[in-house]
């Protein structure tokens, strides 16, 4: 095929009219639940300087290492297309007085991110998240929140076989213990390790954990469970977290390699995927979580506020709408088109745009073909998008000031005076 002239980026994909009601329904259904749990929408720029990315998000992650769209503008400031929503949130809380306000405070947002990875099915470099962050409130009780909104999310959506995938990666009091053991259990093991684990056990070790690399499963499988090494206040929060979600029903499974990664976490983290997702899978690539999350209780104080808990998480709404499609996820389709309006000649066209205001006013939906001047073109075009009736004004009917209705499956037709119109077709659709 001859290569266009411009094409959109690698991985960054338009998203095309035929799917447009996929990221409405999305957005449809986040905002109402996140209104009925009393969070507010929150929108932050896609630009943020770097160091906020590096300080948050950590040095030492992919995001951060790896991912970042970063660039230095004319005047000399090093930016980054936001990789995550978290970092943004947080500054933006600090920034504009929130601390003060009544806590726990509740945001969502929905929107745009950028991160540079391979792309392939399920990762893009442009993809969509809706997140839900919780700030000022330490109880176990929010993280169980926040997984029971996702889940209640995904479930309106219709999607199937969702499984939490949860873990807790203990606190400043125990995970440092945690990690010594872990690393000498590994520092052991070293030439059993692949070279990527090579280099995480200097940098991340608790990366190592959820390696996907065959060599990898036999040494990951002995190694320490961070479970058995949690400190009591972490051991007694994640307890509850549990004692929660059996309390609400929603499925989940302890997974010890589950480790996440962003280097903001504390206690509580959790991923969600559609389990007939996994187990259709040919290659470890498909294991690709929906959403995931976690509690990051240093976060703020590390962003420069206030020593203040939190809790949160984001989906991958790219994700969610191939999951829509390979379960056949259907949506009622709202507002069809009820009327058609055919015309033929300018005095038509003009008496059309009236009945369209109208319409419109009437929340009656309507369709046209102004381009097409053949009334035969035209009422095909009305069977076709389903109009249950169609108005056509043609010569005579503009200068009788009518309008034949035709009902578009019986075929019959009655004419009707213009003025009248209107409130024919709302009769009739009223008694459809
Ligand atoms: P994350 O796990 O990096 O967490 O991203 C959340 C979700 O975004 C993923 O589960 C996935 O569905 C989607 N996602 C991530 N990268 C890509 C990609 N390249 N292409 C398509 N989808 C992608 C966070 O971003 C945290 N900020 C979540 C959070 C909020 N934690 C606490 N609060």
């Amino acid at each position: 095929m001859k290569k266009l002239k411009f094409q959109s980026q690698a991985g960054m994909n338009d998203i095309l009219p035929e799917d447009q009601k996929y990221f409405k329904k999305v957005y449809e259904v986040v905002s109402e639940i996140a209104d009925f749990y009393g969070f507010s929408k929150i929108e932050t720029p896609i630009l943020e300087n770097a160091d906020l990315f590096t300080t948050a998000t950590g040095t030492a992650t992919d995001i951060v290492k790896k991912q970042m769209y970063s660039f230095r503008t004319k005047s000399g400031d090093f930016l980054t297309l936001r990789p995550e929503g978290t970092p943004g949130i947080i500054r933006a809380y600090i920034e504009h007085g929130m601390q003060n306000l009544p806590h726990p405070v509740k945001l969502w947002y929905f929107g745009p991110f950028f991160r540079y990875e391979r792309p392939q099915s399920g990762r893009y470099r442009q993809f969509h998240q809706f997140g839900f962050e919780v700030i000022g409130e330490k109880g176990a009780v929010v993280d169980a929140q926040i997984i029971q909104i996702f889940y209640n999310i995904l479930k309106e959506l219709k999607l199937k076989s969702l499984i939490i995938e949860i873990n807790s990666i203990g606190d400043s009091q125990c995970r440092p213990y945690y990690k010594k053991l872990l690393s000498n259990y590994f520092r052991n093991r070293e030439s059993s390790l692949c070279v990527e684990c090579r280099r995480r056990l200097k940098e991340n070790v608790l990366r190592i954990l959820d390696c996907k690399e065959e060599k990898c499963q036999p040494v990951k499988a002995d190694a320490p469970q961070i479970l058995d090494h949690l400190c009591e206040e972490c051991r007694l929060h994640f307890k509850e977290v549990l004692e929660f979600l059996d309390e609400v029903e929603i499925p989940y499974r302890l997974n010890p390699y589950l480790v996440r990664g962003l280097d903001y976490y504390t206690k509580t983290i959790f991923e969600i995927f559609s389990i007939s997702e996994k187990q259709d899978q040919d290659s470890k690539e498909k294991e690709l979580a929906l959403g995931g999350g976690g509690r990051y209780d240093k976060l703020v104080k590390i962003l420069g506020g206030k020593d203040m808990p939190a809790s949160g998480g984001a989906v991958g709404i790219e994700r969610v709408v191939s999951l829509l499609k390979n379960q056949d996820v259907r949506f009622k389709e709202e507002n069809k088109v009820s009327v058609f309006i055919a015309q033929l000649g300018n005095l038509a066209k003009r008496k059309s745009l009236k009945l369209m205001d109208g319409f419109r006013k009437m929340n009656i939906k309507v369709a046209e073909s102004f381009g097409k001047d053949s009334l035969k073109a035209q009422l095909n075009r009305a069977d076709r998008i389903g109009a249950k009736y169609s108005l056509i004004i043609g010569q005579q009917e503009s200068l009788d000031n009518t309008v034949i209705i035709r009902d578009m499956k019986t075929g019959k037709q009655n004419i009707v005076k213009f003025e009248k119109v209107l409130e024919e077709i709302k009769r009739l659709l009223k008694n459809k």
